[in-house]
């Protein structure tokens, strides 16, 4: 059995004081034996809020990190600083980075080899536009994201990465793709894995739906049998994370 990964994506929300007040709030709420629970935050509340949730089961991510080791990024944050801090899953390619800010499935595999290397688990976003799936190449299209993602990537670490599948028609907008549509792509998806690494591995990775989830359909995506968490963005920044933590 895998076990359900439910990780918040606070994207660009938060100072560093609302931050640790927000961690306040949530920390009663997100307790749970059999999820595991990640926020992942801006990278100024990085270091505040993996002090706030010390003690607590909330391992803290990051939305982002550069694939080189360091040097002259000027802006840019390295894996060594994540892990230093205390980060233990990184976002990679989410699809408002891919949009605003030119990443490609290229710098997506650069960046999830990095973290890898530095021992910080990526969580790998996928992601049709509305366009696509009205063309009926979502499945087509996905399967190119993954397979060069996953370039150069070891059946062992594969196992360990988190692959987060949001349909971009549905992040922030409140559509919310059906169970069915989650459920088909999280199942080809898993597909694609045994096909690049075998059933042991394809059995072992962790594949999240993400995109307006909310504490009344994260339950029933839950059930379905290839979606194994959540990645979740504006419902992440309320008490309602606590719901979709405990959505039993
Ligand atoms: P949403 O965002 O839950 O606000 O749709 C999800 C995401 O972008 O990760």
């Amino acid at each position: 059995m895998r076990r359900k990964i439910i990780a918040g994506n606070w994207k660009m929300n938060m100072t560093p004081s609302e931050a640790v007040a927000l961690c306040e709030t949530l920390k009663p709420l997100v307790v749970s034996d059999d999820v595991d629970v990640v926020f992942c935050v801006p990278a100024i509340d990085i270091i505040p809020v993996v002090e706030a949730v010390k003690g607590t089961n909330i391992a803290v991510g990051a939305e982002n990190l550069y694939f080189k080791d360091k040097g002259a990024f000027t802006g840019e944050i390295s894996a060594a600083m994540l892990t230093d801090a205390g980060v233990k899953y990184v976002i990679i390619g989410h699809s408002e980075r891919r949009e605003y800010f030119a990443e490609t499935d290229e710098t997506v595999n650069a960046k999830v080899k990095q973290a890898l290397a530095n021992g910080l688990t990526p969580i790998i976003c996928c992601g049709e536009t509305l366009t696509q799936r009205e063309q009926g190449i979502t499945i087509d299209f996905i399967r190119q994201q993954i397979k060069i993602a996953f370039l150069g990537v070891s059946a062992e670490e594969a196992a360990g990465c988190v692959i987060a599948y949001e349909p971009i028609w549905a992040i922030g907008t409140g559509k919310v793709a059906t169970t069915e549509q989650a459920e088909e792509v999280c199942c080809a998806i898993r597909a694609c894995i045994c096909e690049l690494y075998g059933q042991e591995t394809a059995e072992k990775i962790r594949i999240q739906y993400g995109g307006s989830m909310n504490a009344s359909n994260a339950a029933e995506l839950l059930a379905q049998p290839d979606i194994d968490g959540g990645l979740v963005g504006g419902a992440s920044l309320k008490p309602d994370f606590g719901k979709i933590v405990n959505y039993k």
